[in-house]
C-alpha cells in the first residue's frame, strides 16, 4: 500500500465503491488529473483503509465526473504494491485537469539548440505578482473552503460606466460596415483623443496634441522606452518601486546581476524612499544616471511628491544631463494641491517625459489604454529630440493602440464621461479611507492613501512575506509584501483599495480580529 503511495503521490480518496486518485497532469507538473476507478467488491474493505486526504480536499477541484454505472475490474486480485502493476492501471474516466499553480519548471526532454537570453536568466524568482498570484493558488487549495479577498495585485474592480462601454460597442459595432471600417490607425493615436488627453490633463501647461502617443497601457510603454535608451543607458528607480521599471531594465541588459546581500540589481541606483525622509529620495547621495523613474503618487508607497521636491528632482535631472520618466498613473487620485503632472513643475519639458494610463482612472485595467507625453524640448546628447526616435519605436514595434479602446478612453474624457471617472476613483478613495482608519485605529504607522489607492503599512523590524503569510492564513486576505518592490519595502506590506465595498468591510473586520 505504502508503494501505492509513492506511485500516485498526490492525493487519493475512496468511497464505497469507487477510488478517486489525484495525479499530476500531463506536460503539467502543476495540473492534477482526477481519475476514477470503480473498485471490485472483493478489495473495496482494503481500500478504504488509503483513505489518505479527507473528502474536503476534493471539494477545491470542481468535480464533473460523471459517475457511470459501469463497473470494471480494475485492480484484480488486490495485488496493488507492484510498480510495473502501475501501467496497466485501466483510466476508466479521467476526469477533469486543473492547474492550481503557475507551473515553475516545465519538463520536456527536447531542447533546441537557441541559448537562453542572459538578461532574463537574472531575473529573480518571477515578477512580484504572478508569484504572490501562485501563493493565493496555494492557499485556496489549503482552505477550499474560504472567502479569500484580493487586494493584492491592485486590479480595479467596479464596472465601467456604461457610457463607456457603450461607446465601445458602438465603434466595435461600426466595424462591420463599409463606412465604418478601419484598419490600422495612426501609430501615435487617434488625433481626437491626443487632443483631449492634451486638454483634459495638461490643460495649460502648454503639451500639444503631436507630443501625445496613445498606447495599449503604461507598462507596455515603460518597456518601449527601455528599448529606446538602449542596453547602454543607467537607470535610479525608487526605492521601493513598481518592478516594471527594474524588470525592464534587467531584460534590456542595463543590470549586472542580482546582488542577494543586498537584494538589488547591479548598476541600478536605488533611491530609498522611507518615512525618514518623507518617501522623497535624498538627492545629495544619488550619483548620476541617465534615467530617473518617478512614480507620484507612488506605487508602492501611496506617497505623493510635492510641488517643491519635483522641483527639486526637475533641477537635479538638469544638473545632471538626466531624463526623468514620470510615471502618474495614479495621478487623479490626488485630492491637495500635489502636482498632477511633472510639467506643472517649469523647465521640466527639457528633462522629463510622462506615462500615464486609463487604467487606474477608469477600470481598463483589461481594456488597455494609456498614453506616453513626450515634450519636443526633450532631446539626447546630440540633439535628436527623444520624441522622433519613440516615434520610430512605436511604428517598429506596435503600430498604435487598438481603435476600440481608443472609442472608450475618448468618451471617458467626455464631460459626462469624467464625472463618471471621478465618481469611481471617489469610490476607490473611500475604500481607502475605510483601510486606513482600520489600521490607525489598530495603532499601525500608516502611510500612503491621502491620495492614492495604496495603504503602505509598517510592521517594524518584521520580513514582508512572512507577514504576507500571516494575514492570508489568519484573514485569507492576499496583501502585496512590501519587500517586492525592492529592499526599501521590507518591513511594510501594501494594501491595495480597489475592491467591492463588501470585501474591503470584511477584511477589515478580519484584520481587526488579527491585530486587535
Ligand atoms: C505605477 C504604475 N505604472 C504603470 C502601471 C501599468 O499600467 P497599465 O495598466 O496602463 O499598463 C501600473 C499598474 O499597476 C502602475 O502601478
Ligand atoms: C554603448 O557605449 C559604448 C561606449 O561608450 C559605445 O561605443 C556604444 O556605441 C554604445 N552602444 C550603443 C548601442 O549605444
Ligand atoms: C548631479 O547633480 C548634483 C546636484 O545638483 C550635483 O551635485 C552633481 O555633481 C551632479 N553630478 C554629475 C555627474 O553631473
Amino acid at each position: 500500500m505504502s508503494d501505492l503511495q509513492t506511485m500516485l503521490p498526490l492525493y487519493m480518496v475512496t468511497s464505497l465503491d469507487v477510488v478517486f486518485l489525484i495525479v499530476a497532469g500531463p506536460g503539467c507538473v502543476h495540473c492534477l488529473r482526477i481519475r476514477r476507478y470503480f473498485l471490485r467488491p472483493a478489495i473495496q474493505g482494503r481500500l478504504l483503509a488509503l483513505n489518505l486526504q479527507s473528502l474536503e480536499k476534493m471539494t477545491s477541484i470542481r468535480l464533473s465526473v460523471s459517475i457511470s454505472s459501469s463497473s470494471s475490474s480494475f485492480l484484480g486480485q488486490g495485488s496493488i504494491s507492484s510498480r510495473t502493476q502501475k501501467s496497466s492501471f485501466p483510466a476508466r474516466k479521467s476526469g477533469t485537469c486543473v492547474c492550481v499553480v503557475t507551473p515553475t519548471t516545465e519538463k520536456t526532454a527536447y531542447k533546441t539548440k537557441v541559448s537562453r537570453n542572459a538578461n532574463m536568466a537574472k531575473l529573480q524568482a518571477g515578477y512580484l505578482f504572478p508569484e504572490v498570484a501562485r501563493r493565493r493558488a496555494q492557499h485556496m487549495v489549503k482552505y477550499p473552503n474560504a472567502q479569500v479577498i484580493s487586494l493584492g495585485i491592485g486590479d480595479t474592480t467596479e464596472p465601467i460606466p456604461e457610457l463607456i462601454t457603450s461607446a465601445m460597442a458602438k465603434r466595435a459595432n461600426e466595424l462591420s460596415t463599409l463606412e465604418g471600417y478601419s484598419g490600422y490607425g495612426a501609430e501615435q493615436g487617434e488625433r481626437k483623443l491626443r487632443g483631449a488627453i492634451a486638454s483634459t490633463f495638461y490643460g495649460d501647461l502648454g503639451i500639444e496634441e503631436s507630443d501625445i502617443f496613445v498606447s495599449d497601457g503604461a507598462k507596455c510603454d515603460i518597456s518601449r522606452l527601455q528599448m529606446l535608451f538602449g542596453s547602454n543607458a543607467t537607470m535610479a528607480v525608487q526605492d521601493p518601486s513598481y518592478p516594471a521599471y527594474v524588470d525592464s531594465s534587467v531584460i534590456m541588459g542595463q543590470t549586472g546581476q542580482f546582488q542577494k546581500a543586498v537584494e538589488k540589481y547591479e548598476n541600478i541606483e536605488y533611491m530609498r524612499c522611507s518615512p525618514e525622509n518623507g518617501f522623497f529620495p535624498d538627492l545629495s547621495i544619488v550619483p548620476r544616471t541617465d534615467i530617473i523613474f518617478f512614480c507620484s503618487p507612488n506605487n508602492p508607497t501611496g506617497n505623493t511628491a510635492s510641488r517643491e521636491q519635483l522641483t527639486r528632482l526637475v533641477q537635479f535631472a538638469k544638473d545632471n544631463g538626466s531624463i526623468i520618466v514620470f510615471d502618474s498613473a495614479y495621478a487623479l487620485y490626488i485630492s491637495d494641491d500635489s502636482p498632477r503632472s511633472i510639467f506643472e513643475i517649469p523647465g521640466a519639458k527639457e528633462v522629463a517625459l510622462e506615462t500615464s494610463s486609463f487604467s487606474k482612472f477608469i477600470g481598463f485595467t483589461g481594456v488597455r489604454c494609456g498614453w506616453t507625453v513626450i515634450p519636443k524640448e526633450l532631446s539626447f546628447s546630440d540633439g535628436f529630440p527623444v520624441a522622433k526616435d519613440f516615434n520610430r519605436i512605436v511604428c517598429t514595434c506596435f503600430n498604435g493602440a487598438s481603435n476600440i479602446p481608443q472609442a472608450g478612453a475618448l468618451s471617458a474624457l467626455s464631460p459626462e464621461g469624467l464625472k463618471e471617472m471621478y465618481g469611481t476613483i471617489g469610490f476607490y478613495k473611500e475604500n481607502t479611507k475605510i483601510i486606513m482608519d482600520t489600521f490607525k485605529s489598530l495603532g499601525f504607522n500608516v502611510y500612503g492613501g491621502e491620495n492614492a489607492p495604496y495603504v503602505w503599512i509598517h510592521f517594524p523590524g518584521r520580513s514582508s512575506w512572512d507577514v504576507f503569510a500571516e494575514i492570508l492564513e489568519k484573514t485569507h486576505v492576499v496583501t502585496t509584501p512590501g519587500g517586492g518592490f525592492g529592499p526599501g519595502g521590507e518591513g511594510f506590506v501594501r494594501i491595495s483599495a480597489f475592491g467591492h465595498r463588501s470585501n474591503i468591510l470584511e477584511a477589515c473586520k478580519r484584520f481587526k480580529q488579527l491585530y486587535k
